[in-house]
């Protein structure tokens, strides 16, 4: 299958495309390599996981419409994973127009081009972040009203109304995919778990936001992969005009607390913590209601916390990435 990967110099579509390409796909990747966090660590992580597998990825600004068209008239896609978008909740509300650019403008650019050339099945990146501060023990997509407390989560449930909106009128098969917190080697600086590796092997304090309380559904990257790989592969056998929106997440939720100790077990060595003020767009916990999932696919793969730290240990030890964490970490507030 011909597939376009978005966003692919980033964390989770790097470790997408090195399985897509290993499944014997023929990928196109592409991602403008953005400065929101270090584009040397995007460039080294293209280099570690996508050089070696002959895949380079095209710098391509998706907020481009003309650049987003040339892409589609230039390749016939049978599969598309959209996964460009400004990540993460917490920038500044000077900046949000990067929300825009990026999750509304490049999000609607690249699933109107996709269903005018055709394509089939067009899966794009959601997040657990639509839940907002839900009451519910645990998050299904059932759910009705949610209210997302950030502005990136707002982009996110937007995605969902538009992509359920286009498959209806044009007959393109989308499905959004809600990432929880995912976690894994050549992963993002701006998240805790980066950091908190980063700053103890550089002998730095962590900024602790708000308390070790808050809960995560942590989700390990291969289990991540695997499952929107299986859930691409599933959406095929849809009639025309389905829509849908999938939780991917272990469905095990524990607090970072958690997190800080088994990554101190790994490291032996203790975190030095700064408490700061809590920030407004931080949910106080995500927890994945994978039925659905279970349904689709007929398994939940997981990745033990204990197993994924260490293999995320593993690759934070190696000397030639050790020295650079607290680096990229410090590029991203
Ligand atoms: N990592 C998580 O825990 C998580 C959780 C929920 C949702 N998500 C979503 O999953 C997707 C991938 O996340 P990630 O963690 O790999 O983030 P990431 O920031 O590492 O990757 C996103 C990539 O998209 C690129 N990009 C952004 N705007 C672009 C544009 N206009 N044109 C071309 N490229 C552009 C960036 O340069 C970046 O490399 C995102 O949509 C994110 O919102 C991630």
């Amino acid at each position: 299958m011909r597939i376009l990967v978005t966003g692919a110099a980033g964390f989770i579509g790097a470790h997408l495309t090195a399985k897509l390409i290993a499944e014997d796909h023929d990928v196109v990747a592409v991602d403008n390599f953005n400065e929101y966090y270090s584009p040397e660590l995007k460039i080294r992580r293209v280099s570690e996981l996508l050089t070696p597998l002959g895949v380079q990825v095209q710098n391509v600004a998706l907020d481009q419409h003309s650049l987003t068209s040339a892409l589609f008239n230039i390749n016939q896609f049978d599969c598309v994973y959209h996964l460009a978008a400004q990540a993460g909740v917490r920038i500044p509300i000077e900046d949000y127009t990067k929300y825009v650019t990026n999750n509304l403008v490049a999000f609607s650019n690249v699933i109107t081009c996709a269903a005018q050339a055709n394509v089939k099945n067009f899966l794009y990146a959601s997040s657990s972040s639509v839940y907002g501060n839900s009451p519910q023990k645990l998050f299904s997509e059932k759910d009705v009203g949610l209210e997302p407390i950030s502005f990136y989560g707002a982009t996110k449930l937007a995605n969902e109304v538009l992509a359920k909106s286009l498959s209806a009128v044009t007959g393109m098969k989308t499905r959004g995919l809600r990432f929880f917190t995912v976690y894994g080697p050549w992963g993002r600086p701006d998240m805790a778990y980066f950091r908190i590796f980063g700053n103890i092997l550089g002998g730095y304090e962590f900024n602790l936001m708000g308390d070790g309380n808050v809960v995560r559904d942590f989700t390990y990257i291969d289990d991540v992969i695997s499952t929107s790989v299986k859930l691409g592969s599933e959406l095929g056998s849809h009639a025309t005009g389905f829509s849908d929106v999938v939780n991917v997440g272990a469905g095990n939720p524990v607090s970072l607390d958690q997190m800080i100790a088994e990554i101190e077990k790994n490291l032996k060595a203790r975190l030095s913590i700064q408490l700061q003020s809590r920030n407004r767009n931080d949910v106080i916990r995500t927890s994945a209601d994978s039925n659905y999932l279970s349904k689709l696919i007929g398994e939940n793969r997981i990745t033990s916390l204990g197993a994924g730290i260490k293999l995320v240990s593993d690759w934070a030890k190696s000397p030639e990435v050790s020295v650079n964490l607290a680096k990229w970490s410090n590029t991203v507030a």
